[in-house]
């Protein structure tokens, strides 16, 4: 089987390289991703000789329609797992457009590609599958009970969130006219090694570690449900082998926390990690709400449970203590993936291969 992986250099996506590699030695993995400021090969780094015989990298962009097909086509691929995306609320609301043009265009060109490719005398080629990473935020906000489950009306607020809906409908309706054999999983907040800091719990991370204030959005009492990346990577991977075509899955780890609790909770774990004093709580500074903040989000997994015996591995005391060792462990890395330095270097050294 030939996956190919869009927004493979992104957080998510470079965590299911690696994990995929890992969980199916009989797979070809081919990573597809622009590199914008969010995707950096250097979160591709870690793979071994051995990997890179089953995996190789294109930078491209997913709304060029030429580069897309031209991937399908030549590399014959199976399935494509669509994480590419602009992810990044705030920047939604400073620049929406981008979101639109990748998220949702993106999504398009993706989907036409597979639609021209993957049909042969009028029938879907046996094996294709279209699995869209797409996020608990498309059904809006809760109040303080209640869960989402995959019956819940679409309601995004933020741009960005309007954006990943519009995508996820898309895929729902490339499956409702044309057939096309596809899956969309919403997942809930994502932790776990190479997230990019401007992300809540890295930048709380190597903010404390500068000493530098902990931005808190209002009062810090809206409540995420976290889940480690490689359960995700997990349930999607399950998804991938097993779930029916059509199938839509929530995933979710019953992990509900407080913005302000998990802020405590780092600067509880780096200080005991660091010895140092100068962590502490007079770091936090509240700031101005984000503008149309989601109150709570908590997800209903237990539709992937049934289906497909999906469930968490990874407990969250366990999670974020391992987390923050690799942030602690890799400081260069993040130095590397704000300062720009990377996509030069990149630039540098293949624009004239
Ligand atoms: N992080 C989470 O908590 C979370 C939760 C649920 C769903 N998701 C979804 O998972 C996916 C991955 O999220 P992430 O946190 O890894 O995001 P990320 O911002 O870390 O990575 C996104 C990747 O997409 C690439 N990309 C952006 N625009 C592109 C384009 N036009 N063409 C090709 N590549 C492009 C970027 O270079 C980057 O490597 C997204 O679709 C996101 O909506 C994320």
């Amino acid at each position: 089987m030939k996956l190919l992986v869009t927004g493979a250099a992104g957080f998510i996506g470079s965590n299911f390289v690696y994990y995929m590699l890992q969980s199916q030695p009989e797979l070809m993995l081919i990573g597809f991703d622009s590199l914008t400021y969010a995707g950096n090969l250097e979160n591709l780094a870690a793979l071994q000789a051995e990997d890179k015989k089953r995996f190789h990298f294109i930078k491209a962009d997913i709304t060029d329609a030429a580069a897309v097909a031209k991937v399908i086509e030549e590399e014959a691929i199976d399935v494509v797992v669509n994480f590419a995306a602009e992810s990044h609320v705030d920047r939604s609301i400073h620049d929406p457009q981008v979101f639109l043009r990748t998220n949702v265009l993106g999504t398009q060109t993706l989907l036409d590609a597979c639609r021209q490719l993957w049909r042969k005398d009028g029938q879907w080629v046996a094996g294709k599958k279209f699995v869209q990473v797409s996020t608990d935020e498309v059904y809006g906000s809760l109040g303080p009970t209640g869960e989402f489950t995959e019956s819940t009306p679409i309601d995004p607020h933020s741009p960005y969130s309007a954006s990943k809906a519009g995508a996820d409908l898309l895929v729902r309706a490339y499956h409702d006219t044309f057939g096309m054999p596809i899956a969309i999983t919403r997942c809930s907040n994502n932790y776990g090694p190479y997230q990019f800091p401007e992300k809540l719990i890295p930048l709380m991370i190597h903010n404390a570690l500068q000493h530098r204030d902990l931005p808190v959005y209002g009062d810090g009492r809206q409540v995420r449900d976290w889940l480690h990346v490689s359960d995700h990577c997990r349930a999607i991977e399950a998804v991938l082998m097993r779930a029916e075509s059509g199938s839509v899955y929530n995933i979710g780890g019953r992990n509900e926390w407080e913005n302000i609790a998990i802020v405590n909770k780092i600067i509880e774990i780096l200080r005991d990690k660091t010895q140092d004093q100068d962590i502490n709580d007079g770091l936090i500074r509240h700031v101005e709400d984000r503008l149309g903040h989601d109150r709570r989000y908590a997800i209903d997994a237990s539709h992937i449970q049934h289906d497909l015996g999906w469930e968490p591995s990874i407990g969250f005391a366990e999670g974020i203590e391992g987390t923050i060792q690799w942030y602690l462990d890799h400081r260069q890395w993040t130095e590397n993936v704000i300062s720009g330095e990377y996509q030069r270097f990149y630039e540098a050294n293949y624009a004239h291969r």
